[in-house]
């Protein structure tokens, strides 16, 4: 029997923007806590509307605390399915019931079949803890503070078959302390993601991001003399 848990959605409780015909509708897929879903819920971008949350596994932290925010909620079990593609389809199924012009990936934990990259391609997001290209995979602060960086981070990416590239629309640097452990960077790594993928998000709704090959616009000439030094300047 196939585990599809759908929560009763009450639209009036949600504090999100004034919901009007031209919003876009915006579906966030998550695992576990979702504290980046919550960052982006919070952020109430202005013309989005979270049309859905949608985890792998039915016990995910996050799913309550979206349900509770009156949001649509559904708990789709990986384990219950055969393969990785039967899956995948029947996530799209779920996704597309919500008419998405976005598909946020938020601390979800599945690697995708390229059918379903494809289907979204171009519109769907990502966020990774490391500046990629380096680090894709898992364990990305360990492998950082082992290799001696100075500095880490996180990147927002459209997603691609090839999990942990595509094209990058945004990223934030962090220092890399000398006593850092694994969680601690981590830690430091995930309050800059709260405050980047939101905003890559509003540069989605807002139709500011023109992807060229692997290339994303964004970044204007104003920003030039931004830059982090680790060590610090003396
Ligand atoms: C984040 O660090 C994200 O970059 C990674 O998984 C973590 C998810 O955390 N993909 P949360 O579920 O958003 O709290």
């Amino acid at each position: 029997m196939l585990a599809a848990f759908l929560f009763a959605a009450n639209l009036s409780a949600v504090a999100q923007p004034f919901l009007t015909a031209d919003m876009k509708n915006i579906v966030i897929l998550i695992s576990g806590r979702g504290s980046n879903m919550q960052a982006i819920v919070d952020a109430q971008i202005a013309g989005a509307r979270i049309a859905a949350v949608i985890a792998n596994r039915p016990d995910a932290a996050g799913l309550a605390w979206a349900a509770e925010r009156g949001i649509a909620t559904v708990g789709l079990d990986h384990k219950q399915f055969a393969s990785r593609e039967a899956f995948d389809e029947r996530l799209a199924s779920e996704i597309d019931a919500f008419s998405p012009d976005l598909v946020v990936l938020a601390g979800f934990m599945r690697i995708l079949t390229p059918a379903f990259t494809a289907r979204y391609e171009g519109r769907m997001l990502n966020i990774h803890p490391s500046l990629l290209p380096s680090f894709p995979g898992l364990h990305t602060h360990q492998r950082a503070i082992d290799m001696g960086c100075k500095v880490a981070g996180c990147t927002v990416h459209f997603v691609t078959a090839e999990l942990d590239h595509g094209p990058i629309v945004a990223q934030g640097v962090v220092p890399v302390l000398d006593d850092d452990t694994e969680a601690a960077l981590a830690n430091r790594v995930l309050a800059l993601e709260h405050q980047l993928y939101p905003q890559a998000v509003r540069q989605f709704v807002a139709g500011e991001l023109q992807v060229n090959g692997s290339r994303v616009s964004g970044v204007a000439a104003s920003q030039a003399s931004a830059s982090l030094m680790v060590p610090a300047p003396r």
